[in-house]
């Protein structure tokens, strides 16, 4: 049976954007365009991965390319292009090379789907995500980032790793900024439902919140060159499946705040739901004093990295 799958556009053909090309293929969610600017790894990527389309039986088809061309009339767009960081530097110290990047590609990529939705991976996250929301001229709920899935995972596994619980059993939240100012919300975390702070000494949950905020330090000590990218397009996709689904699953997504939380007029991290038409809903959570006074020094972090780059009017 032939099969019209939605067509997603992957920007960005290295480590966060191939894995996340293969992602969405194994799971049946879309025919994807990979493309690059160096010739030849869009294209080769995405004949290797059909390649593999007899032995997994996958749906959907994949093309490499350098034009943006292919990738007219996407649903989705999908941007990883950019410097990874590595070993010693923060996600802050690639501002100045990936809004290079972020520039140029979100101009072309929103000339040939002025329709689709937009997600932006490439970091600093909340900085880049600004950038490309102004440049483009879109709507708010039409473009955001992919960051509080996964720092909501790195959370799960701290918790998971420290206590043993199943991780079926765990749901963690983090919002805030994609970086070191980010906010894992112990309270509203919980192990078969009850809040970590109920069940775990306040030392445990310390030291969980800060191997989120950590996580991929970790990973980037580890791998010397390069970050992360297995977890960061599993989170991708599961983006992707709720957009083109419309699961009405709550998750942690990088949008934009005017008034929500009190934050006023930037990008950052907080539980939304996804639809075909992008953010249908933030869902503004009951925040204590504590956890609201986090967030508020999170987004000043993030307003001056974004004012540096004279974005807000
Ligand atoms: N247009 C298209 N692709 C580009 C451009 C551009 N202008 N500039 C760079 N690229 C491509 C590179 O050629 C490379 O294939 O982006 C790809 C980046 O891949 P990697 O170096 O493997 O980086 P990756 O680990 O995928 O991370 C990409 O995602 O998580 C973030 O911090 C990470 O900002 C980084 C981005």
């Amino acid at each position: 049976m032939i099969v019209a799958y939605p067509k997603v556009t992957v920007v960005g053909a290295g480590n966060v954007g191939a894995t996340t090309a293969q992602m969405i293929l194994m799971n049946n969610l879309a025919d994807v365009v990979l493309i690059d600017i160096v010739e030849g790894i869009p294209q080769g990527k995405a004949l290797d991965m059909m390649h593999s389309r007899s032995i997994l039986k996958f749906g959907p088809t994949i093309i490499g390319t350098n034009d943006y061309a292919d990738t007219a009339n996407s649903d989705i767009v999908v941007i990883t292009a950019g410097v990874p960081r590595k070993k010693g530097m923060t996600r802050e110290d690639l501002i100045d090379t990936n809004s290079k990047i972020m520039s140029s590609v979100i101009e072309q990529a929103y000339e040939a789907s002025p329709g689709a939705i937009f997600i932006c991976v490439t970091n600093p996250l909340d900085v880049m995500v600004y950038l490309a929301y102004s440049r483009s001229g879109l709507a708010k709920e039409r473009i955001f980032g992919m960051g509080g899935v996964l720092d909501s995972s790195r959370f799960a596994y701290a918790i998971q790793q420290a206590t043993g619980a199943d991780i079926a059993d765990i749901d963690a939240l983090v919002v805030g900024a994609h970086g070191q100012g980010m906010v894992p919300l112990a309270k509203h975390s919980t192990i078969c439902g009850k809040p970590i702070t109920e069940v775990l000494d306040a030392e445990t949950v310390s030291a969980c919140v800060k191997r989120a905020i950590d996580g991929g330090g970790e990973v980037v000590r580890h791998l010397k060159i390069g970050s992360a990218f297995y977890a960061p397009a599993t989170s991708i996709a599961k983006m992707v499946k709720a957009i083109l689904t419309d699961s009405d699953e709550v998750m942690s997504v990088c949008a934009k705040l005017d008034g929500e939380y009190g934050i006023f007029n930037l990008y950052m991290c907080a539980p939304v739901k996804l639809g075909p038409n992008g953010i249908k809903e933030i869902i503004e959570l009951d925040l204590d004093e504590e956890d609201s006074a986090a967030l508020k020094a999170s987004a000043e972090s993030i307003a001056a990295s974004v004012d540096k780059l004279k974005l807000r009017g």
